[in-house]
């Protein structure tokens, strides 16, 4: 596996592009796959995840094309109902290809999914949302086999606002016969970048607060669609800007709740303005006060800044807590940032962060996506050399994030095959 080197102390300046969103580039693949036409993605970012969902695509018969830095998916010929074990357990998103799958077909055959390892990732909202629908699915094991003879309109209660079910139920409901509801549904910003691709496929949704209408069609036609920007891979830069200071201009601008935090916690030393869809951020680098924070799904606290803030936090003036209601175990990384001098315990699903004066490099291993990223971002503060080794699990969510960052002037290389 590889890994980051970095020399940390380096403040941040220039500009950064932020890619498209890899939580809507999954769903919005999963859904080209429903549509049995041709989708064209003028612009195509490189995430480890989204390739892999573009290669279960093709396993299952999809022609993929990539050309000047997008990419063509025609899924008229994908005709396997039985997804490649290896591949579809890489990514947890490869589970919101069931409902499409399952709706073109009547046959789709899973192993359980795997992605990230924060914490338990059951898959039992998603079978019983398609089961409501008219799926028969049986579970032996390690398999999920799901038939249907076409499915039903339903209407559907969430007992949370599960991301995946919402999508999963969205794509599956446009080709159901009848209309769906969902109720006390997922709204984050990359639900309702489906929610639209799939207007422009012929789909027809609407939405009311936490309740989406779906009306079931025959066929899903193909289209062209750029997808919004990645708002984490946004804070996520806002949030190393503010850690180690400087003066960065990103051209997404993430929802308020990430940049309040910034410009409500920094102490005076953060000045943020937002224009034209850019955001603005100078930053001393100087200390954050104390503070306590909750996530919760969209437009609480995004779980996925959840890593980056404990890493700015650990060196702000006090005590915080940050408490994950979404994932509760997603505090894997704490222990690595301990290694850097962090000095934070982790109770019943919060992480009771004491703000040290400054951390010291060393060798820190991600065990997660946005885990690993809250270790880059520590790293880049930490006084001296470090590694963040399992560089892989960062390029899932972020395309070659550490030439981004260097470009900004950190000191920040990849080395291949890190032996240490
Ligand atoms: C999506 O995961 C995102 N992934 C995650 O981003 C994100 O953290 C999460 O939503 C919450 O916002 C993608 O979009 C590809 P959930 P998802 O279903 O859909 C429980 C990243 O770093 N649950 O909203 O898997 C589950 O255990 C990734 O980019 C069930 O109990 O999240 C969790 O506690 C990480 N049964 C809660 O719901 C189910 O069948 C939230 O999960 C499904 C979910």
């Amino acid at each position: 596996m590889d890994a980051f080197e970095i020399c940390g102390g380096e403040k941040l300046y220039g500009s950064v592009k932020i890619d498209f969103a890899k939580n809507s580039l999954l769903p919005l693949i999963s859904a080209t796959v429903a549509t049995g036409s041709t989708v064209c993605f003028p612009s195509f970012p490189n995430y480890r995840d989204t390739e892999v969902l573009l290669s279960i695509a093709e396993h299952g018969g999809a022609k993929v094309e990539r050309k000047n830095g997008g990419v063509k998916i025609d899924s008229s010929s994908f005709c396997r109902g039985v997804f490649p074990d290896k591949l579809f357990r890489e990514v947890r998103a490869s589970i919101f290809m069931l409902g499409g799958v399952l709706a073109r077909l009547g046959y789709a055959e899973c192993p359980l999914p795997g992605g990230c390892r924060i914490g338990d990732r059951p898959i039992n909202l998603h079978l019983e949302a398609l089961e409501q629908m008219g799926a028969n699915i049986r579970c032996d094991g390690e398999k999920v086999i799901c038939r249907a003879d076409g499915l039903h309109g339903a209407k559907i209660v969430l007992p949370f606002p599960s991301v995946g079910v919402t999508e999963n139920v969205m794509i599956a409901a446009c080709l159901a016969d009848g209309d769906t509801e969902i109720h006390n549904a997922a709204i984050e910003p990359e639900v309702m970048d489906l929610k639209n691709f799939l207007n422009e496929c012929g789909g027809k949704i609407a939405t009311r607060g936490r309740t989406f209408y779906i009306g079931g069609v025959k066929k899903l036609t193909g289209c062209e669609y750029t997808p919004i920007k990645d708002r984490i891979e946004a804070g996520t830069f806002l949030y190393a800007t503010a850690l180690v200071g400087g003066e960065v201009a990103i051209n997404c601008v993430p929802e308020k709740k990430i940049c309040s935090f910034v410009a409500k916690s920094g102490n005076n030393a953060c000045k943020i303005k937002c224009f034209n869809g850019n955001i603005y951020i100078s930053a001393k680098g100087t200390p954050f006060s104390c503070t306590k924070i909750s996530t919760s799904p969209y437009p609480g606290y995004p779980t996925d800044m959840q890593s980056q803030v404990v890493a700015l936090l650990s060196v702000a003036k006090g005590e915080s807590i940050v408490s994950d209601t979404v994932f509760p175990e997603r505090f894997a990384c704490v222990e690595q940032l301990k290694q850097l001098g962090a000095d934070i315990k982790v109770k019943n699903g919060c992480a009771i962060v004491s703000g040290v004066r400054s951390l010291k490099g060393a060798r820190v291993k991600a065990e997660d996506l946005r885990g690993g990223a809250g270790l880059v971002l520590a790293c880049l503060k930490a006084d001296g050399l470090s590694a963040v080794e399992n560089a892989e699990l960062i390029d899932r969510g972020y395309a070659a994030i550490e030439d981004k960052l260097s470009a900004l002037g950190a000191k920040i290389k990849r080395i291949k095959n890190y032996r240490g």
